[in-house]
């Protein structure tokens, strides 16, 4: 295998594709491109590391690690007996595989998957687990078997720093592309007026501050065969956080989800730059240092009956925002169009679907208010 030109797949929230796009551009992934749930750029194996290290919009990093035809299971199995795990996988870590099938002669899915489970086991001695963190993907379209390899393991929301969460919280990943919908480049104030467990105002800060937000975690790759601790360390050791003299702000109504936020954001380090407050909607101030952008996830509503009370909050929310937030900008994260509307807010055509585990919800806009 060539690990100098590797083709490394971005999963993407879907509806989220395109900031991560731009994220990757940004960073100087080459030959970023959009693609079906997600960004493919091209590079080498510290290009891979550096992926998961520093993007914020990525649920996952995948490298696609060979493809060939197979039209029948014999031969796949044939195929996988030949493929060189040992490049990449090592005999003593635990591997789990997992493959689906599209319009080809091999079709069912499970049966392909034992036969690369069979050919790691036999020819590279590798354990196969279901618990394993080391996943090997297979991808049968058109006859076409493509191998993939999950670098990340644990999913990319996970920064290792939420341990205290709230009620019904946003995924970091998502959090960060919202924000950069919003435009927010990490030199304006953020207040999340209903920040639960301070998901928009972490991100925010840390974005500010040049955090990585993979600095404090494991990957998958490190379990690869070939893998440099020592290049590795040196990788994720090479950044500096910026002086910020912004602040970002959190409120909420409840106790116990200020408290959560507070801890959270002294786990990853960007205590310093935040503030938490108890404080329902109606009693709302714009902080110092404004205008900047307000953004806020309230809650939905999923139960018969919630709609009544939600109208409302969502009202004393927009008439707040107009009476006291002039010259900010507002972004609100919502499954229902009609409580965006009750905002009476000027909102801007809303943002693409975007899915919240199985939830269908949109970024509505404001541009500064009046
Ligand atoms: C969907 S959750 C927000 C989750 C958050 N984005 C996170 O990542 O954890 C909605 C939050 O709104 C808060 N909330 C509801 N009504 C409120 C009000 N009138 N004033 C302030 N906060 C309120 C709830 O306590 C809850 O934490």
């Amino acid at each position: 295998m060539d690990n100098t030109d590797l083709e490394i797949f971005l999963v993407a929230t879907p509806g989220l594709e395109t900031p991560l796009l731009a994220e990757a551009q940004e960073a100087g992934f080459a030959e970023a491109r959009l693609a079906p749930g997600g960004v493919t750029v091209r590079g080498n194996l510290r290009e891979v590391w550096r992926a998961n290290l520093q993007l914020r919009g990525a649920n996952k990093v995948l490298v696609r690690v060979g493809s060939f035809p197979a039209v029948h299971l014999a031969q796949l199995d044939k195929r996988a007996r030949k493929f060189p795990w040992g490049v990449f996988l090592k005999p003593d870590v635990p591997v789990r595989v997992e493959a689906t099938s599209r319009k080809s002669r091999i079709y069912h899915a499970g049966a392909a998957r034992q036969r690369i489970e069979g050919a790691i086991s036999d020819t590279l001695g590798a354990p196969i687990s279901s618990e394993a963190t080391v996943r090997v993907l297979l991808r049968i379209e058109k006859d076409i078997c493509t191998l993939s390899l999950d670098t990340s393991g644990e999913a990319l929301h996970k920064r290792g720093h939420k341990e205290a969460v709230a009620k019904a919280p946003m995924r970091e990943t998502m959090a960060a592309m919202f924000l950069r919908n919003c435009g927010f480049d990490g030199s304006e104030p953020v207040l999340d007026p209903m920040c639960g467990s301070g998901t928009f105002v972490i991100e925010a800060a840390q974005i500010a501050m040049g955090l990585p937000p993979g600095r404090d975690r494991a990957f998958a790759f490190q379990d690869f065969a070939g893998f440099d601790p020592k290049a590795w360390a040196e990788l994720r050791a090479d950044w500096v956080a910026t002086q910020t003299d912004t602040v970002f702000f959190g409120s909420d109504r409840n106790d116990g989800a200020i408290a959560a936020a507070q801890a959270n954001a002294s786990r990853a380090g960007v205590d310093g730059a935040t503030q938490f407050q108890k404080r329902a909607v109606a009693d709302l101030k714009p902080p110092m240092g404004g205008p900047g952008l307000v953004i806020v996830n309230p809650p939905y509503g999923a139960r018969i009956g919630d709609e009544k009370r939600l109208r409302s909050l969502y009202g004393s929310f927009g008439k707040v925002m107009m009476s006291r937030f002039s010259g900010w900008r507002v972004g609100v994260v919502t499954s229902n169009q009609s409580l965006a509307r009750a905002t009476r807010l000027p909102l801007l055509p809303p943002g693409p679907i975007v899915d919240h585990g199985g939830t269908k919800i949109r970024l509505y806009q404001t541009e500064a208010l009046p």
